[in-house]
């Protein structure tokens, strides 16, 4: 009976949560890197079918990084990454659309499917969501990489007053209608700005942001700005992490309620989050 007891505690635990959080807008940044399995993959699905079932309205943008990589690989071509941006000449940006709008993206809306819930995936493309312009870093061009200007909510908007999950594959156009890789990250936290989200979840493959890389004890539970930007500025932030960290400043400066790198490969770390009072991961404030 007291297991019974028990459990009964933990489901109770979550109502402030779910009464806080009912009706407002979760953006989840799913990592290409946290896709390391199905199982994985599946867990987070269900953490994210519980949320909207409770009435959390959560929108999916998500990653492909090591998957793009991948398959880059299989056809012979190199990959160079420059401050965390995948370096994307037209042959890059044709795979990473395949990968991610084609085989990533839709193999969450099949997910989702299975545990039955109604996902429409898109890309930054449609309905216009997504415009960019080149991107530039430190004066160079990098190729088809894309800095986000604006983003058009409407068919955000459409999907979710249809009940829909709404699963993002980070791809933009620019004013000519050219296609452009946008870093994930960029897109979750634009989306969430855009969106006025009351949470933006990083899911990446790390436990947060460490002091030291190799060290898990490392890990940093809350941090602000200035401090963010003094550990990119001290190299201690760096490679995919640097534009994850941009966008949660960016975020938090734009009114985003909570910003949240979490750990992806843990299993049920987004419910752990959103309805618990156990602080994992780092949490971004001003
Ligand atoms: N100080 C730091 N703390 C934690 N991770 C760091 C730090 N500096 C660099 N990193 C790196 O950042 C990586 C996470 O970013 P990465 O872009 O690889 O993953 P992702 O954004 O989750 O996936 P994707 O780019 O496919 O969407 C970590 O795996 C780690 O190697
Ligand atoms: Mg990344």
């Amino acid at each position: 009976m007291e297991a019974f007891i028990e459990k009964a505690k933990t489901l109770i635990e979550a109502l402030p949560y779910i009464q806080r959080f009912a009706g407002k807008i979760v953006v989840i940044k799913y990592g290409g890197s946290a896709m390391i399995d199905e199982d994985l993959k599946l867990s987070v699905i269900k953490d994210i079918v519980l949320m909207k079932l409770v009435g959390l309205k959560p929108i999916i943008v998500h990653g492909g990084g090591k998957e793009i990589s991948y398959w880059m690989d299989r056809v012979n071509l190199q990959t160079q990454f420059i401050e965390g941006l995948r370096v994307t000449d037209a042959e890059t940006m044709e795979i990473a659309e395949m990968i991610l709008s084609g085989k990533v993206n839709k193999s969450l809306v099949q997910l989702m499917f299975q545990q039955g819930m109604k996902a429409v995936g898109i890309s930054g493309k449609d309905g216009a969501m997504i415009n960019v312009e080149k991107k530039l870093v430190n004066g160079k061009d990098i190729g088809f990489v894309g800095n986000i200007k604006h983003v058009n909510t409407e068919v955000l908007e459409v999907l979710l007053n249809s009940d829909f999950i709404p699963i993002i594959a980070p791809i933009g156009l620019d004013e000519k209608g050219q296609s452009y890789n946008v870093n994930a990250d960029d897109a979750a936290g634009a989306i969430a700005s855009a969106m006025k989200a009351e949470k933006l979840v990083f899911l990446t493959d790390v436990e947060g942001v460490l002091l030291d890389p190799y060290d898990q004890r490392t890990l940093i539970t809350e941090i602000n700005v200035s401090k963010a930007e003094e550990l990119i500025q001290d190299g201690i932030i760096a490679g995919g992490m640097i534009p994850k960290i941009k966008c949660c400043i960016d975020a938090v400066n734009n009114n985003v309620g909570q910003v949240h790198i979490l750990d992806g490969r843990v299993d049920h770390s987004l419910l752990l989050e959103v309805f618990t009072n156990s602080g994992i991961g780092t949490m971004m404030v001003k």
